[in-house]
């Protein structure tokens, strides 16, 4: 398929330090899988970071290193776009307009906006309130087809696709109205501590229940072999073992195959030997990108030239999308 047949996939994270394996698993290593069959647009979300206090510094590293991780997980910033939020005005610009077409009403109803003001009591500030409709600008300004986008994130994108149709109505054919784009396969990981719950940074005090993508492999392998099960001593997938499910859906997530395929490899294996082999193949998978990342790290002449032409490639196309707009709502452009 040519290049411009492609349907454009647009997706973000947040620096808000070093992915997990759940992020990775059930994000990032779609999104590399992505970049063959669509045209793919991702970008490092720093403006939506400071809706809560960042230190500056720390910051600035966050980002370069989550845009760094990226390259080295295999996304390619020659076949995709790949960039940093902040270095394209057009984001901030086609926010403002649209937050004049998005309604308190409906941003008071963002679930993610509630759970967020009772966490951060002491800064419920507008940025959080309207952090909807900084990703509606986004995701629009590249004319995405498709998001890919976790459960937290639906509510954003159907008011994504309220906010465009709202705007088409009024001004014409002006946004592609996206969907949401639901992976094949797609991993849900969960804590390795807590396997009822998502694998995620925020959720748990236990430094156990978490794997990051840079975790000293050993260290990495430890946590596995601490993880949680339970005293029946049979490796199989039920509801009732979710530690066990957990470990085999990793294990099947990185090896490629499906869930009951991992479980039909470990049929009469012992829960050490079992989390040895999940270890072995989580290792296998992280060291190949850690070392990349190590190597691209040291190269920093070329992460600040990946990140000027992921800039100046992503402006391009969102500057385009910010002038329609703002001919139809009448600025002098
Ligand atoms: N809000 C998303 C998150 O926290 C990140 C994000 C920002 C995003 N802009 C986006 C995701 C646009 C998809 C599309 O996970």
């Amino acid at each position: 398929m040519s290049e411009e047949n492609k349907k454009i996939i647009y997706s973000a994270m947040q620096p808000s330090g070093i992915p997990s394996l759940g992020n990775y698993l059930g994000a990032l290593k779609n999104w590399k899988n992505l970049q063959n069959e669509y045209n793919c647009i991702y970008a490092i979300a720093n403006m939506h970071a400071i809706t809560v206090r960042q230190d500056p510094t720390e910051l600035r590293k966050k980002t370069r290193d989550l845009l760094t991780l990226f390259m080295a997980i295999g996304i390619d910033p020659e076949k995709n776009i790949l960039y940093v939020q902040s270095d394209v005005k057009a984001h901030a610009e086609l926010a403002w307009v649209l937050n004049c077409f998005t309604y308190m009403g409906e941003l008071s109803r963002m679930t993610q906006f509630k759970d967020k003001s009772a966490k951060h009591a002491d800064n419920i500030n507008a940025g959080l309130f309207t952090y909807p409709v900084l990703m509606a600008a986004d995701i629009l300004l590249y004319n995405a087809d498709l998001v890919p986008v976790g459960e937290d994130q639906r509510q954003h994108l159907e008011i994504t696709r309220d906010i465009a149709e709202r705007f088409n109505n009024i001004y014409g054919d002006v946004f592609t109205v996206p969907d949401g784009y639901i992976p094949k396969v797609g991993a849900r990981i969960m804590g390795l501590q807590e396997p009822e719950r998502k694998m995620s940074k925020s959720e748990s005090d236990n430094d156990n229940n978490v794997i990051y993508m840079l975790d000293d492999l050993g260290r990495a392998a430890n946590k596995i072999k601490r993880a949680v099960t339970d005293s029946d001593n049979e490796v199989r997938l039920s509801p009732d073992k979710p530690g066990i499910s957990n470990l085999l859906n990793i294990y099947a997530a990185v090896t490629g195959k499906s869930a009951e395929e991992a479980e039909g490899e470990f049929v009469g294996c012992g829960y050490g030997e079992f989390k040895k082999c999940v270890a072995d193949a989580v290792i296998e998978e992280l060291r190949p990108i850690q070392e990349r990342f190590k190597e691209l790290s040291s190269d920093k002449a070329y992460i600040d030239k990946v990140i000027k032409d992921g800039a100046e490639k992503a402006a391009y196309i969102a500057n385009k999308t910010l002038r329609k707009v703002q001919r139809k709502v009448g600025f002098p452009v």
